[in-house]
């Protein structure tokens, strides 16, 4: 078994990054501005919102957290969008996702500039994914796909079986599978709630990427011998021994699945540094498509 490393491979991808800031500074140019904009006080979404202004601050780029009352009305969230969308200093953002119940997260993504959405998230984007086209991809299923890439995992004509099927992950994930790339070219399975046998569907894939948002869903003996298992979850579960009172489980038995694979990630330091090393790739994307 080896296990993917994602800590080290966004460490890289971060480092090339830093390289292009560096010749975009000796050109005398602006440098690429990310912008996060938080509404609430999900502990979750918090963390998160952090990490990535961190990344963009070790890469150099410019960065700008807008947080937002829990109580922000969805007029407020769009209007804040329309000023970021004409805000030419900046060239990308993302809203941290879930927003408040109170507010529709469709016309949250609707009212993104496609040009600025380097979420991926917005119809325009989500079209050109699955036609082929010059696009931003939604981060975690690119930061999956950059494993592959990394580790020269073979992927063509596997039977790869994707375990959730939201907008963010599972969608574009099987998308990206499914296409004419290396990696791609997997014969591919969406595999969801409703779906009949699923253990022997899991059981029956070369690579499997869970992202259910199931604690510990996926079990040794849903799992093939020599498998590829992604492990996309990220619960946070209260832990008295842990300074932060919690600490994250993954939707995979990471110890007794791990002895099966050929390759294995784990809920921390595999897809979640990915995912941060993919939007910072969107965002200088952003910066050199103006
Ligand atoms: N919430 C969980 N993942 C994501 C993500 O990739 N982007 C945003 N904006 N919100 C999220």
């Amino acid at each position: 078994m080896q296990l993917l490393d994602g800590s080290s491979c966004s460490e890289q991808i971060r480092q090339e990054i830093a390289l292009k800031v560096d010749e975009i500074k000796s050109r005398g140019e602006r440098v690429p501005h990310l912008a996060a904009v938080l509404v609430g006080n999900d502990g979750a979404s918090q963390n998160y919102v952090a990490f990535k202004i961190k990344d963009c601050e070790q890469v150099g780029f410019n960065s700008t957290t807008i947080r937002m009352e829990e109580t922000t009305t969805e007029q407020e969230l769009l209007d804040k969008i329309a000023e970021l969308n004409a805000d030419d200093d900046i060239d990308g953002f993302i809203v941290q996702l879930p927003v408040p119940k109170h507010i529709d997260d469709n016309k949250v993504i609707l009212a993104i500039d496609p040009r600025k959405d380097v979420d991926g998230f917005c119809p325009e984007n989500v079209g050109n994914l699955s036609l082929g086209l010059p696009t931003f991809i939604s981060a975690t299923p690119n930061g999956i796909m950059e494993l592959f890439r990394r580790y020269n995992i073979e992927t063509e004509g596997k039977h790869c079986v994707v375990l959730g099927r939201s907008n963010i992950v599972g969608t574009p994930m099987a998308v990206l599978m499914s296409r004419n790339t290396n990696p791609g070219n997997a014969t591919v399975t969406i595999a969801h709630s409703r779906t009949k046998n699923l253990k022997e569907l899991c059981a029956s894939a070369d690579i499997l990427i869970v992202a259910i948002g199931k604690t510990e869903f996926v079990t040794a003996d849903m799992v093939k011998e020599g498998a590829v298992v992604i492990d996309v979850g990220q619960t946070r579960v209260p832990d008295s021994s842990k300074k932060s009172g919690f600490r994250n489980v993954g939707d995979v038995d990471f110890e007794n699945v791990k002895d099966k694979c050929s390759y294995i990630t784990y809920v921390t330091g595999g897809v979640g540094p990915m995912t941060r090393a993919s939007l910072l790739q969107n965002t200088l994307k952003a910066h050199q498509r103006r």
